[in-house]
């Protein structure tokens, strides 16, 4: 008897245009991935995507984290074209200056959206696609500033005036705890959601804010003291390698709930996104800020407020 043909596997990864997101892309589309690209820019046409991919199993679909509404259009795009997904990469993030520190759709801080709420609304938006295939995986890049985060003390507001990295760290943190809840939500079931933090990564994001900021005073300089201090990063390459493990490996296909670290060991996050009574605080602003109050948590029986 003839075997039917192997499905190809799809994955959604977010924020694909440049640093750790485009290497994302390169080596899941070598694993054989049909790949749903999420981003804000169209920077290339779809020949030079073809020729970076290596392959033509691609889909670029515009959308914006800064917007709740772009979030849910993309959302739609993406269940339109997939109705079972096998993969769900939430790596795009960015760190947003103060003078724009306000969403065009509401008054939330930009930190805050871009980098939790947003990935948040678009995880439980597909979370019924994930869970119509035998193992769905979902995996957040995440970050270790997570453990300075000043909501650690469980004094969280989401629209209180905040710096930058601050917002960025207490945003982290809202993604930890939450991929904490969520994977107490999915056990027993076919998905499975992980936080991976990739370290040092030599990308935009840390040139411009962890590293040109802070030594904007070196003026001409700051261009050579990257290229000094990006030697002791790693490479977009080599953080995307590991995402692409905990993307395919089947000895994961128990881990659910956890974090990993650029080492690849899974670890413990901070305290205080173990902590049961944060996470569910988290859990339950998160889905009151994206619109999601009426989201049953009884998985299996999803119920979406879309
Ligand atoms: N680099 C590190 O050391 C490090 C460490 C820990 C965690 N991380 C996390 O890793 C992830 C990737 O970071 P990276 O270092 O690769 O940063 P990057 O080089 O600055 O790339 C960020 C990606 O996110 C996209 N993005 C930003 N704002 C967006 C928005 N409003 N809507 C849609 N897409 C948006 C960017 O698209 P555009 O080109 O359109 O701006 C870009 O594709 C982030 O979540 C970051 O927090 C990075």
């Amino acid at each position: 008897m003839a075997r039917s043909p192997k499905k190809q596997p799809v994955a959604v990864i977010s924020g694909t245009t440049r640093g750790i997101g485009l290497d994302i892309a390169k080596a899941l589309a070598k694993e054989g991935y049909r790949l749903l690209l999420l981003n804000r820019t169209i920077r290339r046409q779809a020949v030079e995507w073809n020729r970076l991919l290596g392959t033509d199993a691609f889909e670029v679909i515009p959308v914006d984290f800064r917007s709740f509404e772009s979030i849910r259009q993309a959302a739609s795009e993406v269940q339109a074209q997939a109705p079972s997904l096998d993969l769900l990469i939430n790596n795009a993030g960015g760190i947003y200056p103060n003078n724009t520190g306000k969403t065009p759709s509401n008054s939330l801080n930009t930190n805050l959206v871009v980098n939790h709420l947003s990935p948040f609304l678009l995880t439980l938006l597909l979370l019924d696609n994930l869970l119509a295939t035998s193992q769905g995986r979902i995996i957040t890049l995440v970050s270790a500033v997570h453990f300075g985060a000043g909501w650690a003390t469980g004094d969280f507001d989401f629209a209180a005036p905040l710096k930058p990295l601050e917002a960025y760290a207490n945003a982290h943190l809202a993604s930890v705890a939450s991929i904490c809840k969520l994977g107490s939500l999915l056990t027993g079931q076919s998905v499975t959601v992980n936080g991976f933090c990739p370290g040092r990564v030599a990308t935009d994001l840390r040139r411009t804010w962890l590293v040109r900021r802070p030594f904007r005073w070196f003026g001409q300089w700051s261009p050579l003291y990257w290229k000094i201090a990006s030697r002791s990063m790693a490479t977009p390459k080599v953080a995307a390698e590991t995402v692409a493990l905990m993307a395919t490996d089947r000895s994961f296909d128990k881990c659910n709930g956890r974090y990993m670290n650029q080492r690849r060991e899974w670890c413990a996050p901070s305290g205080a996104a173990l902590s049961v009574v944060l996470q569910d605080q988290i859990w339950l602003e998160s889905k009151r800020l994206t619109g999601l109050s009426d989201y049953s948590d009884s998985l299996g029986s999803t119920k979406l407020n879309a």
